[in-house]
């Protein structure tokens, strides 16, 4: 049959070779591509144990269809995960998704029409740069530095854009941790940030998926807290700190939007038995967040070991002008090569000496960052981290034949 007279006129955007499911690894090569959890770190005894118990106590619940926001004991804990952080809201702003993936990709759906400006850190998430590739947004880049996003530039660019009729839809921002770059937004410019988006009228899409993995400095208030919530979409997972096969996240959203949310998910409800499992466990049965705030703790020591096993391999072997990111959390760091580097033209030479990891330019809109390349320290064991970075650095400093 010729399918190509049905098939919708918006197009799904091509996902980069590496990142389509199951793109394996070669045999003995170490892949620093990876920002998959440390998988030994899975609570796998907590969580048969919280299934079981829930199963017994709620199975009648969690085994049948739920609402769509997600279910009342859930959201609950929701709202006391969140008290602890600073952030005070209510069942009206929660909206419980699979994973911050369909966060990200039901806001889009609210606001983004083909051709319609969004704005993006460059770098930036590969999974958002699709989900607004497949919505046929107009991707504008605003660069990064030490301190996230240059709040600067993205002022001149918002600008520009009013000027000319374009006020974009939003801004789209991992202000913590970032990924792919490790870096985090000064306090300074997440205030900058919030008072842009009321100046010139348009939305920021918070994504804080790593800010609960923090190993050292100290946190700088959310730009959902900061905002008060009425620009702020704030997309969040238990991915990093419980398990990514659950596929749960959340969205705090702007009450006034989040009925809107709720319409176009269109699920009947995120899986409720994972919504319950997590619920179980994170509490332990006692409708605290005790259990989960242990297990938290226990993977910032796993992760922490890990960044510094990548880091002092960086600073024992790095050769000289190879600079890289220093993530005070998350899953990974940054790495630019010397003038006149390509990272892409690296990537077999590296895999031929038994190390990969992901070309920068994959994570900007516009194909830029040949000189970047991401290194992610969260799934492997420190040996194998310090051996990838060793093998790696040994083909950054020999040349090209
Ligand atoms: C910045 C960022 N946002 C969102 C996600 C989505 O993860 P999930 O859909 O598993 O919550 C990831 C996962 O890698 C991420 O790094």
């Amino acid at each position: 049959m010729d399918y190509r007279p049905l098939l919708a006129r918006r197009a799904a955007a091509e996902v980069p070779a590496l990142f389509r499911a199951g793109a394996a690894t070669p045999p003995g090569v170490i892949p620093l591509t990876y920002g998959f959890p440390d998988p030994g770190s899975f609570p796998i005894q907590g969580l048969i144990e919280a299934a079981g118990r829930m199963l017994r106590a709620s199975g009648r619940e969690a085994l049948q269809y739920g609402p769509i926001a997600g279910p009342a004991p859930f959201l609950d804990l929701l709202v006391a995960k969140l008290r602890q952080e600073g952030i005070r809201v209510t069942h009206d702003h929660l909206v419980v998704t699979a994973g911050g993936s369909q966060g990200i990709d039901l806001i889009t759906h609210l606001l983004v029409d083909p051709g319609d400006a969004v704005v993006v850190e460059a770098p930036t998430f590969i999974g958002a740069l699709q989900t607004f590739r497949n919505a046929e947004a107009d991707v504008h880049e605003v660069p990064l530095d030490g301190n996230g996003l240059d709040t600067d530039v993205l002022a001149s660019l918002l600008q520009r854009l009013v000027d000319s009729g374009r006020r974009p839809k939003f801004v789209y921002t991992i202000p913590t941790f970032q990924n792919p770059a490790g870096v985090s937004l000064s306090l300074e410019r997440r205030r900058a940030l919030v008072d842009l988006a009321h100046r010139f009228g348009t939305l920021l899409i918070e994504d804080d998926a790593y800010s609960e993995l923090r190993y050292d400095g100290t946190a700088s208030p959310s730009l959902f807290s900061l905002d008060g919530g009425g620009a702020v979409f704030q997309v969040r997972t238990f991915s990093k700190i419980l398990a990514a096969g659950l596929r749960l996240g959340y969205v705090v959203a702007p009450p006034a939007l989040l009925p809107r949310l709720l319409q176009l998910k269109v699920d009947v409800g995120t899986s409720p038995f994972a919504t319950h499992v997590a619920a179980a466990f994170a509490g332990d049965g006692g409708g605290t967040l005790d259990r989960l705030q242990g297990h938290i703790e226990t993977l910032k020591g796993v992760y922490r070991v890990r960044r510094d096993a990548m880091l002092a391999a960086l600073a024992e072997h790095a050769p000289p002008d190879v600079d890289w990111t220093v993530p005070q959390g998350g899953f990974f760091t940054w790495l630019t090569l010397p003038p006149g580097g390509d990272a892409a033209a690296l990537l077999p030479r590296a895999t031929a000496a038994g190390v990969s990891f992901i070309p920068g330019a994959s994570y900007f809109a516009r194909g830029d960052g040949r000189r970047h390349l991401r290194l992610a320290f969260s799934f492997l064991p420190p040996s194998d981290l310090a051996e990838g970075v060793r093998r790696l650095c040994r083909v950054i400093g020999s040349p090209e034949r």
